[in-house]
């Protein structure tokens, strides 16, 4: 468990448990709502990935505030990034949620920087999104391409982003990212 000592110090950060499963989802629910990403899928997006092959129960973080209300959730799950090469096994993030009443006070920034810190201390040497333009570069993400990693998704060049979790834990990497199955279904 990791406390803050900013003004988000009544946070504590920790993998979900079974038993947060259903106010989860409706965190990500409210989170999503009015949104113009608007995805109403995003709850069940988090469930298929429970149940595939690309979950890490480590890296599904819930931030939880001194009431135990549970008011923002993380999900980091294996992709991988295929050439006629080599395949890498990196992560993904998705989906990134805050309740409403609770933005803006650096709780979406808490769950990217612990989420990176768990995933680095696992040996992850990457992770990959699409995501705001504006938000992610804060937290050290670049464009994809620039690292000649391509999504199947059809999004703008600068929405689609990679982060190093080891310094040249991209190098050498490059390719198609293939999502688990639990993205299309
Ligand atoms: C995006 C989200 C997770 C950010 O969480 P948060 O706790 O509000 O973020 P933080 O408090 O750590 O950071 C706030 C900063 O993020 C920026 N921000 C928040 N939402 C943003 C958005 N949709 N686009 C761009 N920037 C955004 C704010 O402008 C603020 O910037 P500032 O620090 O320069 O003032 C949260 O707003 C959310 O759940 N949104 C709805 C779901 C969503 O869009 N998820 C991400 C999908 S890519």
């Amino acid at each position: 468990m990791t406390n803050y000592s900013n003004n988000t110090s009544n946070i504590t950060i920790r993998p979900e448990k079974a038993s947060d499963y259903l106010e989860v989802q409706h965190l990500i629910k409210l989170a999503f709502e009015n949104t113009t990403e608007g995805e109403p899928t995003e709850p069940l997006l988090v469930k298929r990935l429970r149940q595939s092959d690309a979950y890490i129960p480590e890296l599904s973080l819930v931030a939880e505030n001194e009431k135990g209300t549970l008011v923002g959730h993380i999900l980091l799950s294996k992709v991988k990034v295929v050439s006629e090469e080599s395949t890498a096994l990196l992560l993904g993030v998705a989906p990134l949620s805050v309740l409403p009443d609770y933005q803006r006070e650096g709780i979406g920034s808490l769950l990217m920087r612990e989420a990176h810190k768990r995933a680095s201390e696992l040996g992850y040497k990457g992770a990959l999104l699409i995501g705001h333009k504006e938000y992610y570069p804060r937290f050290g993400y670049k464009k994809a391409s620039l690292y000649g990693i391509q999504f199947p998704f059809e999004a703008p060049d600068d929405c689609c982003m990679a982060i190093e979790l080891k310094e040249g834990g991209l190098q050498g990497i490059h390719g198609m990212v293939h999502y688990s199955s639990a993205f299309y279904e």
